[in-house]
């Protein structure tokens, strides 16, 4: 299955080959407006309603409902496994695919690369707690008001004066020097002879990925004359900036809970807040958000607020980030702070409760860009006027969202104070729709509904077979929501007693009806973000178990009310203490989970 291959070459592999023209091998394809269309191969019929959408790379039937992406339409229509489908659509493009053996030392880098990454933060939180080395930077976090607590939560450390105490450190401890410069922790010298420390002088903060191994370092000035004031891992097999965000490790139950996400824009605003409680809180680290790093939060958040600095590249970052942010299906509030602060500073002059009301103020994103006009809105050109209504409209056609779009155009109308029939009117010119009803249909990602999570689980089970058996112990058919999702369960544990692997078209052949064959391709043609798939795998474990405990919480609690109306003293008490031994048991999971 996919996980022989890294997911960059997958997405090189899907990339490099347009489904347009894989397609026309198979079905002779005409063009209409956007969309290609053709008889399709997987039913019979007259006229052709099967279509290709070059834009989205999909094709999709309107008559027998069949779709998916290029590898999904081979898998289909050539019978072939997800494995050999990659495989002949790299022939196509002429890529070549790694062989089995080279992956397994892919694997084994990355172990090394973790391990290397975690020797030299133990290294550095060394040289942080030990005296008299760390004294200096030891005053200098007293002086931010980081509590020793804090520092020892997240790793912080300390890179001495020293030109190679990592790189022996880790030498010492078996770590290969190949490793040290792969992870970027050591640089090789310019004449040639030897290594020295990529970290010199500087405050250390360890980054953590989703399942909280460390993966790259970043180290901050002591002295704030020397420059650059950050410096960071460079990019590496397990480190890709973009598509990480510092914190999230710590803080995605949190943010579960709470349904929202702040977003700091510094390691140092992520410890201050972190420590005054603020907790459902990740850090950008300076750079606009990736479309990767929206769809992260996404899945732990409905909403973000942006908290960042008040100054300039922090204004030019909050206007970069909320597109994608939008895009991803989130609500996007502002919180401005006043000129010149930064969160860690606000909290430090201002305290906590004074933060939790800016942030409590913040502002819908259209309130907040308007604000940006220097002039009224009535005073500035025609041309002026319409650019910004077009910005906005550009904004408003991805709200997929129709009652929520319309709420949009009306907040705009309101902060411009200019009729809504000209922001619908912006609206229906980008989108070159007549109607906005239309618009809908246009608009790509929807905000998972409640199954949707359901779904990217069989999807990854389905992805990594062997985690079945691991789930099985776990989950049975009727922990899933629809009556579909069951079906398709119970069959994939029938299928399961027969083979090792998972192959598409085998069990399509197996499936008994129309309706499930369809949820399998639907399935498997499903994308996933290709990070963490274990820490993914065991989240929704975790997810499943929680609404097992809900439901069983709310089955007691129906009863508890049936007893206590025919005053059933004896029933209500086994109840009652039922009831209190679940919600009980339900705190106790969730604390334990957060502190694993
Ligand atoms: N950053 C970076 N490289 C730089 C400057 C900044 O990677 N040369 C990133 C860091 O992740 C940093 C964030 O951008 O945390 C925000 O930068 P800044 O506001 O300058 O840093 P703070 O973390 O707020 O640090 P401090 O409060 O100590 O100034
Ligand atoms: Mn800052």
């Amino acid at each position: 299955m996919s996980n022989y291959f890294p997911q960059e070459l997958i997405d090189q592999v899907r990339s490099a080959n347009d489904i347009v023209e894989v397609v026309s091998e198979y079905v002779s394809l005409k063009k209409k407006g956007r969309n290609y269309f053709g008889l399709c191969p997987f039913h019979t019929e007259k006229t052709p309603s099967f279509s290709v959408n070059p834009e989205k790379q999909i094709f999709h039937c309107f008559g027998c409902g069949q779709g998916g992406n290029a590898v999904s339409f081979l898998m289909t229509h050539d019978k072939l496994g997800f494995v050999e489908a990659i495989k002949l659509l790299a022939k196509r493009a002429n890529i070549r695919l790694p062989q089995k053996e080279y992956d397994r030392k892919k694997l084994e880098l990355t172990d090394k690369l973790y391990h290397a990454n975690q020797m030299g933060a133990a290294y550095y939180s060394g040289n942080l707690s030990g005296l008299p080395s760390g004294k200096e930077a030891q005053a200098y976090l007293e002086k931010r008001r980081v509590s020793k607590e804090t520092s020892k939560t997240f790793q912080l450390g300390l890179a001495l004066e020293e030109w190679d105490g990592l790189l022996k450190f880790c030498i010492s401890k078996g770590v290969e020097q190949q490793t040290l410069l792969t992870a970027g922790l050591i640089i090789e010298r310019s004449d040639g002879k030897g290594f020295y420390d990529r970290f010199k002088n500087r405050l250390m903060f360890p980054i953590f990925n989703l399942s909280g191994k460390i993966v790259a370092l970043a180290g901050r000035i002591i002295d704030e004359k020397d420059n650059p004031k950050y410096l960071n891992s460079p990019e590496t097999p397990i480190y890709q900036k973009g598509k990480l965000l510092y914190g999230l490790n710590f803080s995605k139950e949190k943010i579960r809970e709470s349904r929202f996400a702040i977003v700091v824009e510094g390691y140092m605003d992520f410890l201050s807040l972190h420590q005054a409680g603020l907790q459902n809180l990740v850090a950008s680290c300076g750079t606009a958000f990736s479309a990767n790093q929206a769809r992260l939060l996404a899945r732990f958040a409905e909403e973000v607020i942006l908290l960042f600095d008040s100054d300039n590249a922090g204004e030019k970052a909050t206007l970069r980030s909320v597109d994608l942010l939008y895009d991803a299906g989130l609500e996007v509030k502002v919180a401005v702070l006043p000129k010149g602060f930064d969160p860690d500073s606000y909290l430090n002059n201002y305290g906590e409760l004074k933060l939790r009301e800016l942030i409590n103020q913040a502002v819908g994103y259209v309130k907040f860009k308007a604000s940006f006009l220097n002039d009224r809105f009535a005073n500035l050109s025609l041309r002026e006027q319409e650019g910004i209504l077009m910005d906005f409209a550009q904004t408003a056609a991805r709200i997929s969202q129709g009652v929520r779009r319309e709420l949009f155009l009306k907040q705009v109308s309101e902060q411009l104070d200019v009729s809504e029939s000209i922001v619908r009117k912006a609206l229906l010119t980008v989108t070159g729709k007549k109607d906005t009803e239309q618009i809908a249909a246009r608009v790509a990602p929807q905000k998972p509904g409640p199954q949707a999570w359901e779904k990217e689980f069989l999807a990854l089970v389905m992805d990594n077979w062997h985690w079945f058996k691991k789930a099985e112990t776990e989950i049975v058919a009727e922990d899933f929501s629809t009556s579909h999702h069951q079906e398709l369960w119970r069959f994939l544990s029938q299928q399961n007693q027969a083979r090792e692997e998972f192959d598409l078209a085998d069990f399509l052949e197996k499936a008994e009806n129309a309706s499930l064959r369809q949820l399998l391709l639907e399935i498997a043609s499903l994308d996933f973000l290709g990070v963490e798939s274990e820490t993914l795998f065991e989240d929704y474990i975790r997810r499943f178990r929680a609404e097992r405990r809900e439901r069983e919480i709310n089955k007691v609690k129906q009863s508890l009310k049936n007893a206590e109306a025919v005053k059933d003293e004896e029933a209500v008490q086994t109840l009652s203490s039922k009831l209190h031994n679940l919600l009980q048991e339900n705190t106790l999971t969730v604390s334990s989970e957060k502190t694993s």
